[in-house]
Parts: C-alpha cells; structure tokens; sequence
C-alpha cells in the first residue's frame, strides 16, 4: 500500500545546501540557509543559553514527563517580552489573566498547533500575504484549512497594507489572518507601527481571528519595538493566537523551543480553548522535547542571564544591521537596486534576481542562495560583501 505514495518534490533550500557542499571553491558563499551567523560565519551557541545548560546539567534530577504543556517555567518567563512587562497597550490583558500559553516543539509547532484549533474551531478560511515562509501554506494544506492570498509587499518595496485592507474587506467574520509579527520571511519588509494600528482597528472591526507569527523578535529593531504590531492586535480583539519561536532569538534551532499563546474574550474561556490546545499537542507529539525551554527558562529566570542574553541578541541586530547598511550603499548594482535593504528587517530579503540570475550567481561566483532571490543577509561578512556586490554587479549590469 505504501507504493501508492508519490514522490515529493526535493525541500529546494536542502536541495540548495547540497549544492553549495559540492562546490569545491573556497571562497564560496551561503546565503541560503536560515540560520543567524557571526562575522566569521559561525552559529555558535549563545553564551547565557551555554551557561543555563551548564547549571540544569548540574540541578536537573529527573526528566519524568511534564505533560503537553511542556516546561510552564518557560512559558511564562518568555511572556513579559512577548507582551511586555511595563506596555500599557497589553497591562489590562494581561492582568485579566486572558492570556495563557504552552510549550511547543519551534515555531512549527506552534504554528501547527495555532492552525490545526483554527480548523477545529471551525474557521472558513486563513488568509496570508504572499510570499510567505513555504511552511505556512505546507501545514495549512495539510490541515484542509482553505488558504486565500494577497500581496504582502507593493512592487516599489513598502508593506502593501492596500492589499491587506482589501483582503479584511472580502474575509469578514469566521475568517482567520496569518501575519508575521516581524522581520518578515522572505521579504524583510515589515508593516510599519501606523499600519499596525490601522490593522488592529481593521481585524477588530470586521471580527477576524488573528494568528500572529513571530519568529524573530529582537532580531529586527528591538525586543519591544518587534513586538509593537503584536501588542497592538491583541489590545485591540478579544480573541487571538501567538505562536512564538526561540529558535533564532536564543539560537537554539535544533533544539526546537518554541510557545503557543491563546487570547481569549474572557479568562473563564481559557480552559476549554487551552484544554483543546493540549488535546491536539497529545495527538501531534504528545509532549515537546525539553531541553531547549529548560535551558531557556533558567535563562529568563536569571537576571545576569538575561542581561547576557539581550546583549548578546543586540549584537546580533546590530551586525545585520551594519551588513544591510552597506548593501544600502552600494545603491544601484548592476541592474538592481541594492538601497531598499538598508530599511528591512531580519535576516531575509529577496533581491529580484531572474533565475538565469540567480544561476550565474551560483555558477559564475560560487554565491547561493534560493531560486525566489531571497538572500540571508547574516551569511555576508566583512571577508566577503564586497565580493558579493560585484557578482551581483556582474549578473545584474
Ligand atoms: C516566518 C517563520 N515562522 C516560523 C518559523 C519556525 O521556526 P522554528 O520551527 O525553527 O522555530 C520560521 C522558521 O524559519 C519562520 O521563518
């Protein structure tokens, strides 16, 4: 019966970091995998999250199960920078008690999760901005759950809130939207703080359900700053899902740490939805592994940790920073224009490469990176942006 399986198409950014291990130039370049990197072109471990693994070595005495929820410890330190401790736009939520959350396995599992109550919720249809990150429209397939698109980004480059309005226009009530809270994937390109507050007004409004995605706080402008548009949706409906990833803010990738966030109207509401939230995490993966929230939970539970951990994540904003910065000063390259990154967020942005473009680059440069043109600024370094403009000179003049 298996044989009734058809064959998948290849993951292209695996089949792309293939690829780049074949190309025997030593000065080639990856700019397709999704990972932060150091000037060197390192991943290493965090610091504080090295120093918290260290002691729960030491202090963990038992790894009997906790149950779906996971490690509630990490749950709820990670929620004052989700939904801020002193921000006045969330205080009444969080004091009302209207927020609760759980463990998951990443982002993805907590995405799977939003979507999969979203269905049982009996929600018609998610609506998304494309592009999106490919496993959005992955799970939602998977699920049944009808995907209906519209532009995320205008053609010169801005968040096409336009798109947006008329999408919320069309949904209306019984509809759920699926936005990034920040540093965009692919595009870089973010809503900025007066979209945010039109689209809060927009999802309350036409009673939308919001799944906001946020994956990369604090590696865009700020651990608040990214958090803004996030804040301002959940101040302003009495429903929402936040599903979280601390997979590149604490660079635990493979450790898969994550949270879901549930919202509701009215405390009371929250077990039922929660107790449904559990029921599907028992069915998908019963319990997420443990020690990447565990090794996360000592961190936001230390103070000196926590300040260790914020520098360390400031330092990696800040070098993101200085790379789209001078990719912004070479302006125009070739035939693109290099000066709309200066301003995205994150680590992706997609340069609009044809793909005989994006193969010379590959061919010509040893430079890869995805077939949409989308570039992982983090993998450019001092040693090698300058090298990078010229090929993109070359293929693009
Ligand atoms: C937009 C977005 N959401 C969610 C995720 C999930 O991250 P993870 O499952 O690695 O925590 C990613 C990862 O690349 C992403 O880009």
């Amino acid at each position: 019966m298996l044989t009734n399986l058809q064959q998948q198409p290849a993951d292209a950014l695996l089949a792309l970091i293939k690829l780049h291990n074949a190309d025997p130039r030593a000065d080639k370049i990856d700019l397709g995998v999704g990972v932060y990197r150091t000037g060197q072109g390192d991943t290493p471990v965090f610091t504080a999250v090295k120093a918290a693994e260290k002691r729960l070595v030491e202090t963990q005495d038992s790894k009997a199960y906790l149950g779906p929820e996971g490690d509630m410890g990490f749950v709820t330190a990670l929620m004052p920078h989700v939904f801020g401790r002193e921000d006045p736009t969330t205080q009444g939520i969080l004091q009302a008690g209207r927020i609760e959350g759980m463990q998951t396995p990443g982002g993805t599992g907590s995405l799977r999760l939003a979507l999969a109550m979203v269905k049982k919720a009996q929600v018609r249809r998610v609506w998304m901005g494309v592009p999106s990150w490919p496993n959005h429209a992955q799970i939602c397939a998977d699920l049944g759950l009808e995907l209906k698109t519209f532009n995320h980004a205008t053609p010169e480059g801005a968040a096409d809130i336009a798109a947006l309005r008329a999408a919320v226009a069309e949904a209306g009530e019984g509809d759920a939207f699926l936005l990034h809270g920040c540093c965009h994937n692919p595009t870089g390109i973010d809503y900025t703080d007066a979209h945010w507050d039109e689209i809060a007004g927009l999802f309350a409004g036409n009673k939308v359900l919001p799944v906001l995605d946020l994956a990369y706080q604090g590696l865009g402008a700020g651990m608040d700053e990214d958090a803004y548009g996030v804040r301002r949706v959940l101040a302003a409906v009495p429903e929402a899902l936040v599903a979280y990833s601390c997979d590149k803010n604490f660079g635990l990738y493979r450790d898969r740490t994550g949270a879901l966030y549930v919202m509701m109207a009215d405390a009371a509401q929250l077990p039922a939805a929660m107790s449904n939230a559990h029921a599907l995490a028992r069915a998908n993966w019963s319990q997420p592994p443990d020690h990447g929230a565990a090794a996360a939970r000592i961190v936001l539970e230390d103070k000196a940790l926590t300040a260790q951990w914020l520098d360390e994540l400031d330092t990696m904003r800040e070098r993101m920073r200085q790379v789209r910065a001078r990719l912004a000063a070479a302006g125009k390259t070739g035939g693109v224009d290099l000066t709309p990154l200066g301003g995205q967020n994150g680590l992706f942005s997609i340069i609009p490469f044809t793909p005989e473009q994006v193969q010379a680059m590959r061919e010509r440069h040893g430079i890869y990176f995805a077939g949409s043109g989308r570039i992982n600024v983090a993998g450019l370094t001092v040693g090698n942006i300058d090298r990078f403009i010229a090929a993109v000179a070359d293929v693009t003049g």
